[in-house]
Order: structure tokens, then sequence, then C-alpha cells
């Protein structure tokens, strides 16, 4: 057998930009600093390159990354690239490598093969280093993509400050459960800011839910808007709506306006019940638009965006069963696991087999299920046909309820794994690892 280090070499080896394409180089390093979340009051946060999110990467499909992270924090870290499918040795997880220890700098470099709004945030003590603020979004561009007035990324997240305006320690049983959901609503790491748009424009939205446990009924203030995308990219036609949901981990891309000069509208989190014992029963702002005056637009946004084949045509066998289930423990209040196991060790997956897996949630809280690595398709939701056509890397299975996926594993092989998306579930346990093999 190859050694991490063997393949690791490889794949960096490997990692050649597209003809025509290059090689983008980015410096990331972690460390702590001085940073207003709430405006005039300071806060220990953890960054990266000094700032909350850290830098927004961005690239073209072809490309190849190399992400030199140096770690400054007093604990390891390491970095994962969330959606990105690269290779295993590249995905920045525990399985995969040894946790950056301070003082040491890791290079990942992997080509980036996918358009779309993905994210990077840390794998390691999650709970704390992501509430600390290590995350930051990625964003991967192709040549002919829509046009229109503006491409903005928004970042949503919440924080839990404390009286001295300190982010609060991890708490116990009600947070264990729930997981954190913090007192202070963020949009690109500031509390509740304004966002200044001129009116007639049309404009395109890329949203990340980087929140640990907070699920987003996001509404932009009730008016009409089209969805463009998913987590992995545009769907085959825009979808007109008033709201979307983003369970914790996930990405919309949504086209909106066009508003008039001199409104203002409220971008909030409409109710939502995930079962967790802290409710929402009122909207709650994340941030709001003030229109300016009027812009000419260019927009344009074509009926097609993308072609996307489905997996599964007609009936079809499912070949695993994923169940989320929780119960009470010494270590954590309340220990979440998946098919009863802590921690659990998967089956493999062979590379080009047609993967159709059941998860089912046995427990009365909603889970965000996520894949490392691989995109799939949503067959049914609680046993209803759902829409195959887009593709996805977190999706949310309520409580009691299921989810059927489909996905192939393209070539590469090495451990992979899944699990909850709120960071205290998966500290606790709701998670999996499986290898994927030739
Ligand atoms: Cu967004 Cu295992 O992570
Ligand atoms: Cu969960």
């Amino acid at each position: 057998m190859r050694s991490v280090s063997d393949a690791y070499a490889q794949a960096f080896a490997e990692a050649q930009p597209d003809a025509g394409r290059s090689v983008v180089r980015v410096d990331l390093d972690v460390r702590e600093v001085e940073w207003e979340f709430v405006p005039g009051q300071h806060t220990r946060a953890w960054t990266f390159g000094g700032q909350v999110p850290g830098p927004t990467i961005e690239a073209q499909v072809g490309d190849v990354l190399e992400i030199h992270v140096a770690n400054r924090l007093a604990e390891p870290t390491v970095v994962h690239w969330h959606g990105l499918r690269i290779p295993a040795v590249m995905d920045g997880n525990e399985r995969v490598q040894n946790p950056i220890v301070p003082g040491e700098t890791f290079v990942y470099r992997f080509r980036v093969p996918d358009a779309g709004t993905f994210w990077y945030h840390s794998h390691f003590n999650e709970t704390v280093q992501l509430e600390r603020g290590l995350y930051g979004a990625l964003i991967v561009r192709v040549a002919d993509e829509p046009v229109l007035d503006a491409d903005r990324t928004f970042v949503l997240d919440d924080v839990e400050l404390d009286k001295n305006g300190e982010i609060a320690a991890p708490g116990w049983w009600i947070e264990s459960h729930d997981g954190r959901e913090g007192n202070t609503r963020l949009v690109n790491g500031r509390q509740e800011p304004e966002i200044q748009m001129a009116a007639g424009q049309m404009e395109r939205w890329r949203i990340v839910n980087a929140a640990s446990a907070r699920y987003v009924r996001l509404s932009v203030g009730g008016r009409p808007f089209q969805i463009i995308g998913t987590g992995g990219g545009l769907i085959p036609e825009p979808v007109a709506t008033t709201e979307v949901l983003l369970a914790p981990a996930d990405r919309t891309e949504i086209v909106v306006g066009p508003f008039a000069e001199g409104e203002t509208i409220r971008v909030e989190t409409l109710p939502f019940n995930r079962g967790s014992f802290k409710g929402h029963k009122k909207p709650e702002r994340f941030a709001t638009v003030v229109v300016g005056a009027a812009a000419p637009s260019k927009a344009q946004l074509p009926e097609r965006l993308r072609e996307i084949e489905p997996l599964v045509t007609g009936a079809v066998t499912p070949k695993r069963t994923v169940r989320l289930g929780f119960g009470l423990g010494m270590k954590h209040g309340v220990e979440f696991n998946i098919n009863h196991e802590q921690h659990h060790h998967d089956e493999p997956v062979r590379i080009g087999e047609l993967q159709v897996w059941d998860v089912i949630n046995r427990s009365p809280v909603h889970h965000p299920f996520h894949l490392h690595g691989y995109f799939f398709q949503v067959l049914e939701v609680n046993g209803k046909t759902h829409d195959p056509l887009a593709w996805h890397d977190t999706v949310n299975v309520s409580a009691f309820g299921s989810v059927r996926i489909a996905w192939v594993a393209d070539d590469r092989p090495g451990m992979w794994m899944y699990h909850c998306h709120i960071l205290e579930h998966h500290a606790a346990g709701m998670m999996a690892h499986f290898e994927v093999i030739r």
C-alpha cells in the first residue's frame, strides 16, 4: 500500500492547469485578530488572512489553486474545501492528513473542475474554530456565465457574543442538542449590514450559510426572486420563488431585483421549526438593502442555464441505508450517531458504480447531511419524488424524515466522509468515513 504522503506528492504533481488556464497562488495565514463583528466592539476572532470571512478565493474552471496555509494559532487546524471535487488527500480533513500544527505551513494544490459557489473552513475543533471565524467563500466561474448587473457573495453566520463582546465558550446540554445559534447575525463578518444597490438592476447573489447550526429560510423582503443555482452550480432553468431554505453549509444562487429608488428591503430569515429547543417564531434580519438612484441594466437572464442529466430514470433499489440517530451519553450530553455508531466506519464505494442511498432521520431534529468531495442528486424527500436535476453536496433531512440520493464516484480513490453539518452534532459523532476504491 502506498502511504498517504506518496498519494499527496502524486496529487500535488498531477494538479496541472488546463490549456490557457493558470496556477492561482493564495496565501492564508491563520491567526487571531481583533475583529468588529459589531461596529465599535472588539472581539477576538480567528481568521484566515486577518479577516472574517477569510478572503474570497476566485478561480476559473481548469485553474489550479495552490493554497499555502500557515498556522499561527496556538492549536492545530485543517482546512476543508467544501463542495470541491478534488483528490482525497487534498480534501482537508483529519482522515487524510495530519493536522497543521502551530508554526507549520501546509500546501493544498488542486485543479478546480466545476463552476459554482463553494466555501472553505476549518475541519478541526470546528465548534470553536468556525464559530470564531475560520471560513471563507470560494467562487469558481466559467467563460459563459449569465450576465447580471453584479455578482456578489454573501456569507451568512451568527455568533454568540458574551457581555464583554467575546465569543462565548461552547455550552452544554441545550447547545449540544440544538447546536449553537448565536445572538448576533452576520453577513460577511458584520452585524446586519446595509447593502447598497442601484434601482433598476438585477444582481446575482451567491449565498453561503456558514452558521454552526442555524437554518436560514431566506426572504428578500417577501419580493419574488429567481433561484439559479445550488451548492453544485447552476440549475437547468431559473425558478421563481419568494423564499429558499438554506441548511447549515448549503449555498444558493439567486437573482434579485429590479427594485425602485428609495426602497429599503429586509434580507431576513423567516420563522422555521427544526425541532430545536430554541425556536424561531419571528423573522430575524441579516441585512438591509438600501436602493439608490437608478443605473442602466445590462442583465440578461437566459431561460436555459445548463444541462444536467438524471443519474437515475425509472425505479431503483437503494444500495445503502444511512440512519441518523441520537442518544444520551456522558461526553457530550446528547450523542449523535450514524447506524448506531459514532464516527461510523461505512462500507467502501466502488468507482463508477451508481450509489442510491436512503438517508433516514431517526431523531426529532433536522440534520443537514453533507457528503465530501462528490455531488449527488436528490431523488426523493420524505417518500415523495423530487426534481433530481440539481447538484448538491448538502441536503436537509427533516426530523423523522428521509432523503434518497444518487451519486457516482469518479476516479478519486481514498478516504472520504459524510456527516451532519450542525457542528455540535458532527462533534458528537454524527459522521462516517468510507473508502472509495477502484
Ligand atoms: Cu463543510 Cu466535513 O464539511
Ligand atoms: Cu445534525
